[in-house]
């Protein structure tokens, strides 16, 4: 065997872990090839003298692996040498995403755009959940269709057309929350090195999605009304498009609201264009201030709107209950893709949240949701003012989970999250969101889930981290400045 086998007694780690770990490494290096016979334990403990029954519990843990064959008579053989065996790290380069706890663990999270655990509607949904099962459960416990529970689709398709989101030649496909609904909608309207129009922040789910469709994200800046449509307009003269996808109320991260004149002009754009528009209103229903507006489906003559719609966002992000109201083809085709994935989505979910419907608990829930956000929504925007350095922006929505803030240039809002995480305080650093500008300076603080307090506090500690950071960046800059000038 070369190079030679070497093991340390005095390590820490056990002489057996030692040899199995080096042996391991020379069968998936190649360098012990499949077939080839490895020493018997007594040769091999004789040759490195110690006991026998340490070489055994080291070819132990490689046979449990498959890495060694024992023949009964003949010895044991490598059976998973010269690349045989897989090496997953190297044949999963490449997919999937960086995972990282963001704000996991932080006492104060403005991390996570979630409802508080404080917000979940627990009594409500117990409530519902003993009446579907007191009921029939032969409709649940059957394997059902791709479009979804019946009821529920139902019921959605009533209401639709009750709000006007359900038109003519409409239907409706019930998906595992929001981000199946994008996944499917990648699939159907996606070719192979198309692309599609983002808005610049987005939503990394949304951004990641069409990415891994094979289509390229082209990023849309995105302003206080929503996305920069005079930017659009040249991008849709430049390039064919095979949508645009956007979220007009209480967008992701930046909490901007499209006004009802944007979201014309982008009904007029797409309709020039020939091109589908993605609305993503999975924020839509949390409004804390200023009126409803209508929705880019409900102002749609032109079947050009395919909209996308959770309960996530009102406390129930673990129920995976979403749905697209779109053109009644595309719905069919998404169908196609959604019995492919996983047949159709959970029943007893859909029928526990047709109760929350029908009864009225999820609407009475919303609107303590709703009573809440405002609360949170003034601390965050107070918070901001009172705390952040001079010089700092922050968007101000009027509803949703998120704050964009920009702190003044110079200062990075990644390098810092250590040190406000080291003070108990998590957010999203702005290069997350990213299509093709980064901001470095930007954060995103999402608020929804945290009760004013709390929110103060955190925008306190925060303050004080960025205010010092601010402080050494220009006396470094003027220090910079007056050496120049002498
Ligand atoms: C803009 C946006 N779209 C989609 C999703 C995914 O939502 P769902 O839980 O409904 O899949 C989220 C979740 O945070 C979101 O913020």
């Amino acid at each position: 065997m070369t190079p030679p086998v070497r093991l340390d007694p005095k390590a820490e780690e056990p002489l057996y872990r030692q040899l199995y770990a080096q042996l391991r490494e020379r069968i998936l290096s190649g360098a012990l090839a499949r077939g080839e016979k490895i020493p018997p334990t007594r040769e091999l403990a004789g040759q490195l003298g110690v006991n026998r029954a340490t070489v055994a519990a080291a070819y132990e843990l490689l046979e449990q692996e498959g890495l060694i064959r024992g023949h009964v008579g003949r010895g044991s053989f490598v059976s998973g040498a010269g690349g045989t065996m897989l090496d997953w790290e190297a044949r999963l380069q490449g997919s999937g995403m960086e995972a990282r706890g963001w704000g996991a663990g932080a006492r104060i999270n403005f991390a996570s755009a979630r409802p508080g655990e404080d917000l979940l509607p627990v009594d409500e949904f117990r409530a519902c959940a003993r009446e579907v099962l007191r009921g029939d459960l032969g409709q649940i416990l059957r394997l059902g269709s791709p479009y979804g529970y019946g009821p529920l689709r139902e019921w959605l398709l009533e209401q639709g057309r009750a709000e006007g989101t359900v038109r003519e030649g409409d239907d409706v496909i019930v998906t595992s929350g929001c981000q199946q609904a994008l996944d499917l909608l990648a699939r159907t309207l996606l070719r192979e090195g198309g692309a599609v129009a983002v808005e610049d922040p987005v939503y990394p789910g949304l951004r990641d999605v069409f990415a891994r469709g094979g289509a390229r994200a082209a990023g849309v800046a995105v302003g206080g009304e929503g996305v920069d449509l005079e930017a659009l307009e040249r991008l849709l003269e430049r390039e064919e498009l095979a949508a645009v996808a956007v979220t007009p109320n209480f967008q992701n991260p930046t909490g901007a609201t499209m006004p009802p004149a944007a979201r014309q002009q982008l009904l007029r754009l797409a309709r020039a264009a020939g091109v589908a528009v993605i609305e993503n209103d999975i924020y839509g229903r949390l409004r804390y201030e200023g009126k409803e507006l209508p929705s880019l489906k409900q102002l749609d003559e032109s079947r050009l709107v395919i909209q996308v719609r959770s309960v996530s966002k009102l406390a129930l992000p673990g129920l995976r209950v979403g749905w697209v109201t779109g053109p009644r083809e595309v719905v069919r085709r998404l169908a196609d893709w959604k019995q492919t994935a996983d047949l159709h989505s959970d029943h007893l979910s859909q029928a526990v949240l047709l109760r929350l419907f029908e009864s009225g608990r999820l609407e009475a829930h919303r609107r303590r949701l709703v009573e809440a956000g405002r609360a949170r929504l003034r601390a965050v925007l107070e918070g901001c003012a009172r705390h952040l350095p001079e010089g700092a922006r922050y968007t101000r929505p009027q509803g949703g989970a998120n704050v964009w803030v920009r702190l003044p240039e110079g200062l990075d809002a990644e390098r810092l999250l250590a040190k406000a995480e080291a003070a108990g305080v998590s957010y999203l650093p702005g290069r997350l969101f990213a299509v093709q500008r980064a901001e470095p300076n930007a954060l995103r603080l999402s608020f929804a889930g945290l009760d004013p307090a709390l929110i103060e506090e955190g925008l306190q500690i925060l303050g004080r981290i960025f205010r010092r950071e601010w402080q050494k960046t220009r006396a470094s800059a003027e220090a910079g400045l007056a050496t120049a000038i002498v």
